[in-house]
């Protein structure tokens, strides 16, 4: 089986506060986009093994796709049957795409319908939950509003179909440590969501572009922080309708109406930054 597993972006990322289970209380609004991983399942071998395109993953339990595999065979009551996962990675690791969640909702979406479908969408989506904070929201995909650790979800009206600049910049981002920076500052400035949520249920793309804010952008280190404000620049300076970060970091995006404006973001953006891309909302 092929499977098809995009990448996800936070139109809007607010950190609520910090829970008794460690977890923090978010509420997000996240999307799904064209770029994305390529996912190969075959039976065969003795229990799940992952290989992919990049050496340096997990190829164990310890890979998402893997522990998805496992926690769905387990919340099945059925035992594991072997099988080989390939995944050929396009999207950027520790980048706040969700990459890793997004890899193991297609395994959850390909072994529920070889299996027979056994579980609602909703069903499949909890069971993703003990997988990943992520992972929820990529089973079901789309324009959603994501609450509590982000298994909350609700889906929205689909963000009107625009150009998406995305641009990470190359050091990678601990979520962890981020989640334990915010802890000890004060959060200034929040995202408006309220606002956005309007100005998607009213179609309005440049009222969504302009509403979109990370909380995580000021917390990163300084050196970053400036880094990713300069790629958010260049978004706007080439006729974003909005730019923001997605995640805990550090991938940067801008929307655009008009595709030769995306395409001439990315050609100045790739001069710097080689994890570059084109994609449209999906
Ligand atoms: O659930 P997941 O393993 O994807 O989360 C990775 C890390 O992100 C957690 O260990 C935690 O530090 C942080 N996190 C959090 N609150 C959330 C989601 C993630 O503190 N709602």
């Amino acid at each position: 089986m092929e499977r098809f597993a995009p990448a996800k972006l936070n139109l809007t990322l607010d950190v609520l506060g910090k829970r008794p289970d460690g977890y923090h209380d978010l509420k997000m609004v996240m999307q799904s986009i064209t770029l994305g991983d390529t996912l190969t399942l075959e039976p065969g071998g003795e229990g799940v093994r992952v290989q992919t395109d990049l050496h340096f993953l997990p190829t164990g339990p310890k890979n998402l796709a893997a522990a998805a595999a496992l926690r769905f065979y387990e919340t099945l009551g059925r035992p594991v049957p072997g099988l080989e996962i390939s995944i050929r990675k396009r999207i950027p690791v520790c980048a706040g795409m969700a990459g890793g969640s997004t890899d193991a909702a297609a395994v959850l979406r390909a072994l529920n319908e070889k299996e027979g479908n056994p579980f609602s969408m909703e069903e499949l989506a909890r069971v993703g939950e003990g997988v990943g904070s992520d992972v929820p929201y990529c089973v079901l995909g789309g324009t959603a509003l994501a609450e509590g650790r982000g298994e909350m979800l609700t889906p929205l009206p689909p963000l009107p179909r625009c150009w998406v600049a995305v641009c990470k910049p190359d050091f990678p981002v601990s979520t962890p440590e981020l989640f334990a920076r915010i802890d000890g500052m004060r959060v200034r400035c929040r995202p408006d969501t309220a606002g956005l949520l309007a100005a998607l249920a009213a179609g309005d793309l440049p009222g969504v572009a302009r509403r979109m804010y990370n909380v995580f952008e000021k917390v990163l280190p300084e050196r970053q922080e400036v880094r990713v404000a300069e790629i958010k620049h260049t978004l706007i300076q080439c006729g974003a309708l909005g730019a923001t970060m997605s995640g805990t970091g550090p991938t940067a995006f801008g929307l655009f109406q008009r595709k030769e404006l995306a395409e001439e973001a990315c050609a100045l953006l790739s001069e710097q930054n080689r994890d570059t891309f084109l994609a449209e909302t999906v």
